[in-house]
């Protein structure tokens, strides 16, 4: 009884706080990362594929485009979204791109994104 109990408590707990990666997903749409990188995070064209991707690598790029360091004329794209985003938020939202499990494939992972795949 007292395990039920504890199972009961702690499962209100989880839904009482979203994971880093729902906040993530949630962040994602709500700032609208989406209209550019896709739906699945995937990117196409210009705009780089998210999921998947190393997070430590995602962070060092959002706080660079935070601080207006831009490597690229792109980057100078990124600026304004990227100023939006607090400490707390950058971390959820990399949570989400690198633990990216929504089901769809993207179209470039970091690893084996050149070579033509051994064929
Ligand atoms: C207006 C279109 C646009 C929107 C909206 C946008 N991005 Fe980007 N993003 C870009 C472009 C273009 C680049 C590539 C910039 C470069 O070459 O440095 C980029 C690059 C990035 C990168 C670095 C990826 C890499 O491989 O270097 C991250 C991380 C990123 N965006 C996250 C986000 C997040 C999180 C949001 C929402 C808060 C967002 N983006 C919204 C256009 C956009």
């Amino acid at each position: 009884m007292r395990l039920f109990i504890l199972l009961f408590v702690s499962t209100i707990a989880l839904f009482a706080a979203p994971s880093a990666y729902d906040q993530g997903k949630k962040l994602y749409f709500e700032k609208g990362c989406n209209g550019c990188h896709g739906i699945s995070a995937s990117g196409s064209g210009q705009y780089p594929a998210l999921a998947f991707r190393r997070k430590p690598f995602l962070m060092a790029k959002l706080k660079g485009y935070r601080a207006k360091q831009g490597t690229t004329q792109l980057s100078q794209m990124m600026i304004p979204f990227a100023i939006a985003l607090s400490d707390t938020q950058i971390d959820a939202l990399t949570t989400f791109f690198s633990e990216f499990k929504e089901g769809s494939i993207p179209a470039k992972r970091d690893f084996n994104i050149k070579g033509d795949g051994g064929s």
